[in-house]
Order: C-alpha cells, then structure tokens, then sequence
C-alpha cells in the first residue's frame, strides 16, 4: 500500500512511520508539503497518488491560536481541506487526528462520538472545523480524536510532551504545581499509532475516539509520572484560576472511545500502563 505521512517528525508521525515500516511509505513535512497550500497539495497529490494519506500537520500551541486565530485555521481548517479535496480526486482514504478540546461543556461523564462538539477556544474551534471539512468533503476518511499526547519523539509544535517537562523539572529540583481540576485521559502515541493500522484496514470510515482507557486530573497525571520514575519533587496540586492561561482549557473532557468496541477493537490499555511502559522505555533507552 502506498502511503502518504504528513508531520512524520512530530510524535505521533514519527511512531505511525514505525508502525506503517511495512507499507511503502513517502514522508513529508511542514517544508515539503504546507497543508495551507492549495495547489501544492493538490499537485502533490495528483503526482504522487498515495492510496492512504496520514495526516498528522496541525497548529497546536493552544494559546497561541488565541492570538493566531488565521494561522490556526490555515493549518487545522484550510489545509484538511485542502486534503480532502484532493485526496478524494484521487480516490484515496484521509486519515485526520483531532482533539477532545472540541468538547468543553458541563459534562462530567465520558463524551460519545455522537456528541455535539462545543469548543470554548480558538483551538478547539479550528478543530472542530477541520472536522466538519473532512466530514463534508471526502467519505473515505477516518478521523480519530485523541488527547493529552505523549510520545518519546515530543510534540514538534511544543518542544517536547509534557512527561518529559514534568521529569526535566524535578531533576531540577523545581516547586511544580499542576492543575487537579482539568480531567482527560493522557494518551501514549505509540498506542495510538498501534491502533489506527488496525482500523484503517476495515474500511469502516468515520469518527473514532482513540485514546487510552480510564482517566485522570493533569495533577494525578503528573503523581504517576513521578512514581514510575521514581523521582519525589515538591508537587503541588492547584486550581485552574491559579494558573490562568490565554485559551480556556476543558475541566473535563475524557472520550469514551464508543465506537472503536462497536467494530470489534478492544479498548486501549489503562493510561497508567501506557505510562508506565513510556517511562520504562525511556529509561532503557537511557534518558535521564
Ligand atoms: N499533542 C497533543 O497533546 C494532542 C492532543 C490532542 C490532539 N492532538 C492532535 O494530534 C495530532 C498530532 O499531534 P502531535 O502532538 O503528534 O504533533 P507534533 O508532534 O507537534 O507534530 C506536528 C507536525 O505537524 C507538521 N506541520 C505543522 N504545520 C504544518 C503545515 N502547515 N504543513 C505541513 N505540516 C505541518 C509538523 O511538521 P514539521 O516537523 O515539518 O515542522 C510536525 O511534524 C494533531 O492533529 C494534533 O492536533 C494532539
């Protein structure tokens, strides 16, 4: 199968190449393939006719949409269309991550696929309305919403994840205060990418929530980091007006991954084995 991975040096493309090893695989970047860039997209697309595109490009710095409202939707919004008119011209089947930042409503049990999005910032937003781009244009996609990422390549957009960020504070013996009132389910990328070569085989197209199983505050998130790692910083937890932030972030916003059991896939493993396994990994690997 000829495969197109869009953002294969960020954390989830750089494990969805490992995953896809198998396949003929054609990598392109942010300088290679600019989403936003209509006829290039296009261009490339008709030139090189991947069977299967993996689109991994976004704008995720989530306050920094709020003061770059354009540029987020150029990527998150304009370039899934610029995608899915162009994967559809050549028949191919767009894969497209999104967010559980779509949902920031007074929910406190799991959301459904069925669920209306509702984003209270300019992320969640383009988010959404990449999603209904996708939705709209091309019928052979699968789009799979995800949620606190971590992998060992670290996000490309933000520098690193945050169980990295979290590690590299306590080595330095840093206070560190984490917010205990924001729930979501962090979520191993390696997991995710392990998941979506699975269903992109089956071809039941549409939404999916893809995330790993159970849940937890960014504070319990952070204990547990500091568990597997065995470190034991000055950890704090704190409410989210203690730590005011330019985008709202959701209190909660766990995904029920509903309609991955409904064909036929068990649920990805506990977010504390997931973690678990990262930390191992990494200190095998001999990250400090
Ligand atoms: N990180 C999270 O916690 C999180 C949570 C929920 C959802 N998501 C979603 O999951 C997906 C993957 O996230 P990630 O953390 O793996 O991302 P990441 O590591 O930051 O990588 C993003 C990739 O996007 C590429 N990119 C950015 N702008 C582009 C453009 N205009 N044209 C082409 N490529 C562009 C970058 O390419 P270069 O390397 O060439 O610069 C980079 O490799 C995204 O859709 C994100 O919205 C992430």
């Amino acid at each position: 199968m000829k495969v197109l991975l869009i953002g294969y040096r960020g954390q989830l493309g750089m494990d969805l190449q490992r995953t896809f090893a198998s396949e003929d695989v054609m990598l392109a970047g942010h300088d290679t393939l600019p989403v936003e860039d209509a006829a290039r997209v296009d261009a490339f697309l008709n030139e090189n006719r991947p069977q299967l595109i993996l689109n991994c490009a976004a704008f995720h710095r989530v306050d920094d949409c709020e003061d770059q409202a354009e540029a987020a939707f150029a990527v998150n919004v304009f370039g899934v269309r610029n995608l899915a008119l162009a994967a559809r011209k050549i028949g191919a089947v767009l894969v497209h991550f999104s967010t559980d930042y779509v949902f920031d409503g007074p929910q406190r049990n799991p959301y459904i696929e069925t669920d209306a999005p509702c984003p209270k910032c300019i992320y969640g937003v383009s988010k959404a309305a990449g999603e209904l781009m996708l939705q709209s244009i091309c019928p052979t996609h699968f789009l799979f919403r995800v949620s606190g990422l971590y992998g060992y390549a670290g996000s490309r957009e933000k520098g690193t994840n945050f169980v990295e960020t979290m590690i590299s504070l306590a080595r330095q013996g840093k206070p560190i205060r984490v917010v205990n009132d924001q729930v979501l389910t962090p979520t191993s990328t390696m997991d995710v990418a392990a998941a979506v070569r699975q269903i992109v085989t089956t071809g039941q197209y549409g939404l999916y929530h893809l995330t790993n199983a159970g849940q937890c505050s960014w504070y319990e998130f952070t204990e547990a980091i500091f568990h597997n790692a065995g470190l034991t910083p000055d950890l704090t937890p704190v409410s989210s007006e203690a730590f005011p932030t330019r985008a709202k972030r959701p209190n909660y916003s766990v995904l029920d991954n509903r309609r991955l059991r409904n064909a036929g896939f068990s649920d990805l493993p506990d977010w504390r084995d997931a973690l678990k396994r990262y930390v191992a990994g990494r200190a095998a690997a001999g990250r400090n």
